[in-house]
């Protein structure tokens, strides 16, 4: 029996990186894998990958109406979610005063207002439940501020607040809500933030306490933990899984 059995797990941007590293990491748990993501192929090939019982969804976190269709579908399937794991996310790196209104509007709208459109949606099935998981993907970024991530960072540390606040409304109904700040992770994001150059690459993992950038694996290690029952005492919290870049 996985740590996550039978629970119906609804992955945000699954499709790649972190989200496909936490969709593989809650099957091999034992979870019902509902892998959503924008890119609706690259979410198939995630479910092909895992195979058992996950299935693929095209949601595009900013649209409620996605969020919703997905909703409904899985409620009819399966009659309840267990889990939700907010991990889609974007950014450009650039310096605050070289950004624009509609940049910022787009980053708020994918990393903050896309985990509100999910929660509000699911929350009310889990207090009907009483229990469920929350887990969100918030970033260090969003503790500790990075230079080139400004509006990011905030969006990020609202998560943060937002997760918090949450996890009081809603700790009555058992549900627990937990933010997972990754550092620096190998990824597609990663690579066109700068870390596709060996000499940042270089400089970053020389800062990092480990000597090595994180993996999809080490975060979604931390994500299925808070999504379990191990974890059902504990809520409000923030982990940064960084090899001890942030110790704050
Ligand atoms: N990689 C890092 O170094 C790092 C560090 C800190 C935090 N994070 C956070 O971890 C999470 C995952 O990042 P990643 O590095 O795996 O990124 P990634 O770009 O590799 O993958 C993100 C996935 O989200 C999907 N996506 C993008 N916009 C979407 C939308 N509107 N709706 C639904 N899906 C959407 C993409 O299609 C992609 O599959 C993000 O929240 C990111 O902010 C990453």
């Amino acid at each position: 029996m996985g740590r996550l059995q039978d629970k119906v797990t609804v992955v945000t941007g699954a499709g790649s990186g972190i989200g496909r590293g936490i969709a593989h990491k809650c099957a091999a748990e034992g979870a019902v894998v509902i892998v959503t993501d924008i890119d609706e192929s690259a979410a198939a090939a995630v479910v092909d990958e895992i195979g058992g019982g996950a299935s693929a969804y095209r949601v595009d976190v900013t649209d409620r109406a996605t969020v919703d269709a997905m909703v409904a579908d899985v409620m009819a399937e399966h009659g309840r979610i267990d889990v939700l794991v907010n991990n889609a996310g974007w950014d450009v790196g650039m310096p605050f005063v070289d950004t624009e209104p509609d940049f910022w509007d787009r980053v708020i709208a994918i990393n903050y207002v896309g985990t509100l459109n999910t929660c509000h949606a699911i929350l009310p099935i889990m207090a009907a439940q009483n229990s469920g998981s929350i887990v969100n993907l918030a970033s260090d970024a969003g503790r500790v501020g990075s230079s080139g991530e400004a509006v990011y960072a905030g969006a990020k540390a609202g998560i943060i607040g937002f997760s918090k606040t949450i996890a009081r409304e809603h700790a009555r109904h058992r549900i627990t809500v937990n933010v997972v700040c990754p550092g620096p992770t190998d990824t597609a994001l990663f690579a066109s933030m700068g870390g596709d150059n060996p000499r940042l690459r270089e400089g970053l993992t020389k800062a990092i306490p480990f000597r090595r950038l994180g993996t999809a694996q080490d975060v979604a290690n931390a994500v299925a933990f808070f999504a379990s029952d191990e974890a059902s005492f504990i809520t409000g919290q923030t982990l940064s899984v960084s090899g001890g870049l942030t110790m704050v």
